[in-house]
């Protein structure tokens, strides 16, 4: 297999983030390029100024392909906003060819049977992600792929996005000279970076906390059964501190990060901060953050409310997950749940090694884009193995399906 260049577009309300890696032989990623740009023309994920998101989106894709010093062709996108719309649904074939085998023309005709589902008006479907195959009632099947049985079931996690925003979004990279390889919801993609095998597999309530937006995800028996966006993230955090103290968003933003701890009773009460002509109290700055981050888990924790029996540990990534206090808070939130909670970064040394820039890039704000090339990397395994008709890898088997469609 020849060195292919792999580009991860990730396309933020607070950051535009590009990352570029050489795939090596033996499914290393190698990082070449990468760049980090203030987003414009979006808010709450969704595109609200064409010219200005193009001209941002273009600036990022020009710095990285500098850095790598090679022009990029196509990348991997991510998706998020309110739009986005998840149900589980499944499927049944009856297995016709007179020796029963399972082949791949079963598992895709009952994978398509699943999707015969009512959408809310304007969505298309992004993923469907399999759960489980059962055959002849033979629950917790992975791969049925050379089974013997008379009828093949399949449950699935769809997730859908509005057809217009999705065009959008096309129109502003093409735009940018890039071809989109295909678009992924930044949950789907930012785990796949942070999670461990181990973590998917014992339930694990997933979040991205964002700038405008905040993913969340629930995973179980290694794959996601839940996903949902809210349009709330660290920029609401911020504007609350600049709308509540009377200052400009850059002060408030500057505050939130040298001062911010979201757990405001590990504050001393007389602690103050002196800014410009102003002195205030660290406490009350940290109550202002408080009120916000409280509000948007206790939304998180009553969307997922059913699945928190089920549930091992939390786990949170995103920029604002670098939010002083945070763990702390949600500690104080979960009570008596007592539920680990840790910040997610990615991954270098998972299943596939990441080479290069690590020190840079091992943060909350690059899960994104990590794991687009990650996703990537489950594309071009997919295909050689497909090419080479050889039976499937354990890490591919159960993602191809997200990006095989
Ligand atoms: N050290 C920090 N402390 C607190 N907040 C931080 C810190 N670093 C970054 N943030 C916040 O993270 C947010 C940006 O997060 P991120 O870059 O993940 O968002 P994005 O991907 O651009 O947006 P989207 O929500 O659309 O995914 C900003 O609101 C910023 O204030
Ligand atoms: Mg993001």
């Amino acid at each position: 297999m020849s060195r292919e260049l792999l580009v991860g577009l990730d396309i933020g309300s607070s950051n535009i983030r590009v990352i570029a890696a050489t795939l090596l032989e033996d499914f290393q990623l190698e990082i070449i390029g990468y760049s980090q740009l203030k987003s414009k023309g979006i808010k709450k994920g969704s595109l609200i100024n064409f010219e200005a998101a193009y001209s941002s989106v273009d600036e990022a894709i020009a710095e990285a392909e500098k850095m790598a010093g090679t022009e990029f062709e196509s990348a991997f996108v991510s998706i998020s906003g309110a739009h986005i719309y998840s149900l589980n649904s499944s499927g049944r074939v009856t297995i016709t060819n007179p020796r029963k085998e399972i082949t791949v023309d079963d598992i895709s005709a009952v994978i398509n049977a699943s999707k015969t589902v009512q959408l809310p008006h304007g969505k298309e479907i992004l993923h469907v992600i399999p759960s489980q195959f059962i055959v002849d009632n033979n629950e917790g099947i992975k791969d049925p792929h050379g089974m013997v049985g008379e009828t093949l079931e399949v449950e699935v996690h769809i997730i859908a996005a509005d057809s217009m925003a999705l065009q959008n979004f096309r129109r502003v990279v093409e735009r940018a000279q890039l071809g989109i390889e295909e678009f992924i919801l930044e949950s789907v993609a930012s785990a796949e970076a942070v999670l461990t095998e181990d973590e998917k597999n014992l339930g694990v309530l997933f979040i991205n906390f964002g700038g405008g937006t905040t993913d969340i995800s629930v995973y179980q028996n290694g794959v996601p059964v839940y996903s949902s966006v809210l349009p709330i993230g660290g920029e609401h955090v911020t504007n609350d501190i600049a709308i509540c103290l009377k200052i400009s968003t850059s002060e408030a933003e500057k505050l939130k990060f040298e001062y911010g701890y979201a757990c405001s009773d590990f504050i001393e009460r007389d602690e103050k901060i002196e800014i410009q002509e102003m002195v205030i109290s660290r406490r009350e700055l940290c109550k202002i953050i408080e009120v916000r981050v409280e509000e948007l888990f206790t939304l998180i924790f009553s969307q997922i409310e059913k699945y928190f029996p089920s549930l091992s540990s939390i786990v949170i990534t995103g920029d604002s997950a670098n939010l002083n206090g945070l763990v702390d808070l949600l500690k104080k939130m979960l009570g008596e749940k007592m539920l680990p909670v840790k910040i997610g970064k990615p991954r270098f040394d998972g299943e596939v090694q990441i080479i290069g820039f690590q020190e840079k890039l091992m943060t909350p704000g690059f899960s994104t884009a990590i794991g687009l090339l990650l996703i990537g990397v489950i594309n071009r395994m997919a295909q050689s193995e497909l090419e080479k008709g050889s039976i499937v890898k354990k890490i591919i088997d159960s993602l191809k399906s997200i990006i095989g469609k």
